[in-house]
């Protein structure tokens, strides 16, 4: 059976691909022969010349198989995956999901695959994100948002994922980049305490292992390949990238 870890989130936007990305590279570094998968993707061609998730693990990965195989789903409209498949008349299937999972698998030791939102978030008619988990029976790496606000959701998507018994190898808290404000802004005192509180009521309340905060890398933004390298350098991905070696507990 092929192992890995499937990256979910606690939202959009909280760095998934990111971590995915680097947990990819840091476990290629290890000499792991390393497959990247994003099953379903919106808003595809969408942000002008940024890469979509797909083509961004596909670097990560070592650029080894097709866009279409790694990203089966690639839909344009910037919507929930339900939502932006029904305007484009189509239907997302689990089946093809997972034979296209089956596939890439069978050419990689071990499995990186990015969900897309949150563990709630519907793809087809009658699955959403937590099922599609769920079937391809990976274990989870949750990534959260260091801020106020990060202990609700990352206690919510814990308990979803244990309704299901899904296994959670750990929560990666994040500072990722806020949409609002596009250059990064240096955490004032309140920032810095609300990170710090987050990040302990987590740890204390989760009953997981929590990993990080990565810190801001204001390089991504700049040079993706040298940014991507130094979040992979963190300890928090290399304990992630630990974990995904010994499989599930
Ligand atoms: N630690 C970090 N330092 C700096 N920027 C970051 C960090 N983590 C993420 N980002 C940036 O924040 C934005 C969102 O990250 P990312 O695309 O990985 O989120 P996501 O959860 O994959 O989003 P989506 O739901 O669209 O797939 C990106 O521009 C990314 O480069
Ligand atoms: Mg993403």
């Amino acid at each position: 059976m092929t192992r890995g870890c499937f990256v979910t989130g606690t939202d959009t936007g909280v760095g998934k691909t990111v971590v995915a990305a680097a947990l990819a590279i840091c476990l290629r570094q290890r000499g792991l022969n390393v497959g990247v998968m994003k099953p379903v993707e919106t808003g595809v061609g969408e942000r002008g010349s940024t890469l979509s998730d797909a083509e961004y693990l596909r670097a990560a990965g070592g650029a080894v198989d097709p866009v279409d195989a790694i990203g089966p789903y690639r839909l344009a409209a910037p919507l929930a995956p339900l939502a932006a498949a029904r305007q484009a008349g189509t239907v997302i299937e689990m089946d093809r999901i997972l034979t296209a999972y089956e596939r890439l698998a069978a050419g990689h030791t071990l499995m990186v695959v990015e969900g897309i939102g949150g563990v709630l978030v519907p793809i087809g008619h009658h699955f959403n994100v937590r099922d599609l988990i769920a079937r391809l029976g990976l274990p989870t790496v949750v990534v959260g948002r260091a801020t106020l606000g990060g202990v609700n959701h990352a206690l919510l998507t814990v308990e979803a994922l244990r309704q299901r018994r899904i296994a959670i190898l750990g929560i990666v808290l994040n500072h990722a980049a806020i949409p609002s404000e596009p250059s990064w802004k240096r955490p004032d005192a309140i920032d810095t305490r609300q990170g710090d509180s987050t990040v302990e009521l987590v740890k204390e309340l989760s009953g997981v292992p929590v990993l990080g905060p990565l810190r801001h890398e204001p390089m991504l933004a700049q040079a993706r390949d040298a940014g991507l390298g130094k979040v992979a350098a963190e300890d928090a991905v290399r304990t992630l990238a630990d974990l995904i070696m010994k499989g599930v507990p």
